[in-house]
């Protein structure tokens, strides 16, 4: 499609309609895609890997968010950091592999080294008046909320992750996953833009025609919905289930109760302990754990799955066997990263307390599915025919807050 100005841009943002899908340019505009990046991707806290990615000092991962390549280490001190990836010389990319093992940063073109904090430490033939202290590598934001490593790009990050993270921290913490390792990683690139990957992790209205291997253990009920006439029923049961498992799981000292601040704060998110179906353990075709050394301090194993979502790239699953995280990044207008990681206890045996096809077999079937809904609805966005449409008032809530959220952060970064 021809391209947009700025002012249309902000026309568009003022626009929205609510309680309707985006305008197709949010989904197929370059202007667009570049002005996600630069205000969403890069003034806000973005979820890039676990600590368990990074376990041990010189241990490094590398993340590209747009252009940008983000070198993510843990220095000597145990430290996390998190670097642009990009020499002070004459601006080579330092780390071209995506994981490895360093003892200082050595540049591959002139060997220009520095150490684990970023520090220059070693260059030849820059004569007397050079300065090392001047050219350290540049830094970027980069914090750990109980091992869920979150990285900001702005100069100033949006100041309420510290609120968000005193929040989550009691959730979070008895999985406690910088005790785990990762046993297995999984990336697919879908061919839509990253809102419709996002908007359609947002709903389970999609859950039921489309997952038969999540809804074995997945009641969609616990994702944004609202009683109608047609669920009254399997609501009021559901609501039942979650009530007494909430009782249960809170008298283990496991915060359970919704919080949701996805579109009402800058750092937005939403979280809940909810209950499985089944054998009411774990994400798998028999919703039994898929690994037998449970989590931390977890002696449980039927303590459902603490779901928790992130804006505006995010969703974790923290069960009594496993955790798994999702981090979504745009490549380009039509084509978004999804990275999948499990992790589990790490002292768990690999054939002996877990199996890797077991693990993963129901979020690889599930990735697998919402990618094809991803990428026909890209298809359909780029159709002339396509117009925005109403969201189910009774399904489709947290997708709107997801789009709230968006259009929100776009009209205060980009003024009319
Ligand atoms: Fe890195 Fe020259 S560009 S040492
Ligand atoms: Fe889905």
């Amino acid at each position: 499609m021809s391209d947009l100005k700025v002012s249309q841009l902000a026309d568009l943002l003022q626009r929205r309609r609510p309680g309707y899908s985006l305008d197709a340019a949010f989904y197929l505009s370059d202007a667009v895609f570049q002005s996600d990046l630069k205000h969403i991707f890069g003034q806000h806290w973005i979820f890039v890997a676990v600590e368990p990615q990074i376990p041990e000092p010189g241990d490094f991962i590398t993340v590209d968010v747009g252009k940008q390549s983000i070198l993510i280490t843990r220095d000597d001190d145990d430290q996390l950091q998190a670097f642009h990836n990009v020499c002070r010389h004459r601006g080579s990319r330092l780390c071209a592999s995506h994981k490895g093992m360093v003892g200082n940063i050595v540049c591959p073109y002139h060997q220009w080294t520095y150490d684990l904090k970023g520090s220059l430490i070693h260059v030849e033939h820059m004569g007397e008046g050079f300065k090392k202290e001047d050219h350290g590598l540049k830094k970027v934001h980069v914090r750990s909320l109980e091992g869920l490593i979150f990285i900001c790009l702005a100069e100033t990050p949006p100041a309420d992750f510290e609120d968000m993270a005193q929040q989550m921290t009691p959730y979070l913490a008895p999985h406690r996953l910088k005790d785990c390792k990762v046993a297995a990683q999984v990336e697919i690139v879908e061919k839509g833009n990253w809102k419709l990957v996002m908007e359609n992790n947002r709903e389970c209205y999609h859950c039921v025609g489309n997952h038969p291997e999540l809804t074995l253990s997945l009641y969609e009920y616990g994702f944004g919905y609202q009683p109608s006439p047609a669920n009254a029923e399997g609501m009021a049961r559901f609501r039942d289930i979650l009530a007494k498992s909430h009782a249960r799981w809170e008298a283990m000292g496991l915060p359970s109760a919704e919080i949701e601040v996805l579109d009402s704060r800058v750092t937005g998110f939403r979280t809940q302990r909810l209950p499985l179906d089944r054998a009411g353990q774990s994400q798998t075709m028999n919703a039994e754990v898929a690994s037998k050394k449970l989590l931390g301090r977890i002696t449980d194993p039927a303590v459902g799955g603490l779901s928790f979502w992130t804006q505006p790239n995010s969703w974790h699953h923290f069960m009594s066997d496993h955790v798994v995280s999702f981090s979504v990044l745009p490549i380009a207008p039509g084509e978004t990263l999804v990275r999948t990681t499990w992790c589990v206890h790490k002292d768990a045996v690999e054939g002996v307390d877990y199996d890797v096809a077991n693990l993963t077999k129901v979020w690889n079937a599930t990735n697998d599915q919402d990618r094809r809904l991803v990428e026909e609805s890209q298809v359909g966005v780029a159709s002339g025919a396509y117009e925005p449409g109403p969201y189910s008032p009774y399904t489709e809530e947290l997708v709107e807050k997801f789009c709230n959220w968006y259009v929100g952060r776009m009209r205060a970064l980009n003024p009319v």
